[in-house]
Formats: structure tokens, C-alpha cells, sequence
């Protein structure tokens, strides 16, 4: 059942806290998601674990037409809202009531891979993105974002990829913090938790 209150500010009554994984493909960051949320658990937090595109079943179905390699016409607006429909679905569904009953959500990307892949990567701008963003998640944004570095080849997709994800890492650092990928997963692991500890009061 979807909340009632959908349609209206998404960050009302949160309790919880929301927490985003970003990086370019290849970066490690589903891998670190995964050991935050055990480690998480592990002391005692209530958590939920979601990806975009695809957190929800109806998502599920959006991110089969977005990754079809058959579908490769689709315009970058039509990609746009696409990843934005799979994202309010989300945040219906599933982020909104999570926080809102205290639990700590960490998200497999976000509003961030948007801005880097269709604001950047297809020439969007970020302007637009984050117009879309205001309708679909209303208000609902992370309150921290780990971003998950790698180095990767200059020319590639990737690289304008990174290019834009190093740019919100420099204008928001309050909310987004970098953390070198280039090791051992338990390594990456130790930073993300140390970066996350005092918001969750840890
Ligand atoms: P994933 O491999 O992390 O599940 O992401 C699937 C692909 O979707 C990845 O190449 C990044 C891309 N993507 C966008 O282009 N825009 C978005 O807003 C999101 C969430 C993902």
C-alpha cells in the first residue's frame, strides 16, 4: 500500500536517516553498500538496502527498457524520465515510509548518477535534472552520499562520468564524501564506516 500522503514533501517526519552509494561502473560501491549494511546490522540498525533504476518491481520493469540493449534510440530526455519514474516509485514505496518509521536507507545510487550520466554524460545539464529531481523525490535528498572513486581511462563514458561526480564532490562536502575505491574492499569498507559513524551517532 503506497503512502496516503504521496505527492507531498517527501522529508516530512523523516527519522531516519537516507544514504546514497555513487561512483562510476566498475567503482565497488554495490560491494561497500553491501558491507555497510551488514556491519549496520550487525550493531543493531534497522536498515534498507535499495538500488536505482530498479528499487521497486514497477522499477524493476523500467530498468529492463532502460538497460535493453535494443532500445538504443532512446533520447536522453525519455532516459531522464525514466530514471526518474523508477525513482518516485521508490520514494513512494519504499524510501519515504522507511525513513519515516527511523530506519537507516542506503540507496545504490541516485540523484547524483543522474546529474553524471544524463546531465553530463548526455548533455542534459544539470538544471534540468534537477527540476525533474523536484517533482519525483520532492525534497527527498541524501543526507550523506559516498562517493566511490576509481581512477578510470580519460575519453571513456566513465571518464565524463567521474568528471561530474568529482564536481559535486567539490561544491557539496558536507554531503558527499569521497573515498579512494583503488583498494581492498575491507579498506574502502573501513572509510565508508568511519565517514558514516557520526550521523548515525555511532
Ligand atoms: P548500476 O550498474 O549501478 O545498477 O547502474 C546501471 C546503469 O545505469 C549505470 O551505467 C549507470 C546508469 N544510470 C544512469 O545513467 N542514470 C541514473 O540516474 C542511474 C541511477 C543510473
Amino acid at each position: 500500500m503506497i503512502d496516503a500522503s504521496a505527492g507531498t514533501d517527501a522529508s516530512a517526519g523523516r527519522r531516519g536517516r537516507f544514504i546514497t552509494f555513487e561512483g562510476p561502473d566498475g567503482s565497488g560501491k554495490s560491494t561497500q553498500l553491501r558491507l555497510l549494511a551488514e556491519r549496520l546490522r550487525q550493531e543493531g540498525v534497522d536498515v534498507l538496502e535499495t538500488a536505482e533504476p530498479g528499487g521497486t518491481a514497477v522499477g524493476q520493469q523500467i530498468r529492463r527498457v532502460l538497460l535493453d540493449g535494443k532500445n538504443q534510440e532512446i533520447s536522453p530526455v525519455t532516459e531522464l524520465l525514466l530514471m526518474f519514474a523508477a525513482r518516485a516509485q521508490n520514494t513512494d514505496q519504499w524510501i519515504v515510509p522507511a525513513l519515516r518509521k527511523g530506519a537507516v536507507v542506503l540507496s545504490d545510487r541516485w540523484t547524483d548518477s543522474t546529474l553524471a550520466y544524463q546531465g553530463a554524460g548526455r548533455g542534459l545539464g544539470s538544471e534540468v535534472v534537477l527540476e525533474v529531481d523536484r517533482i519525483a523525490c520532492r525534497g527527498l535528498v541524501p543526507d550523506m552520499t559516498i562517493y566511490v572513486d576509481i581512477d578510470v581511462d580519460a575519453g571513456l563514458a566513465r571518464a565524463k562520468a567521474r568528471a561530474a561526480y568529482l564536481k559535486i564532490v567539490a561544491d557539496e562536502p558536507e554531503r558527499v564524501k569521497c573515498v579512494d575505491g583503488n583498494r581492498m574492499p575491507e579498506l574502502v569498507a573501513a572509510d565508508v564506516y568511519a565517514a558514516v559513524r557520526p550521523l548515525l551517532s555511532l
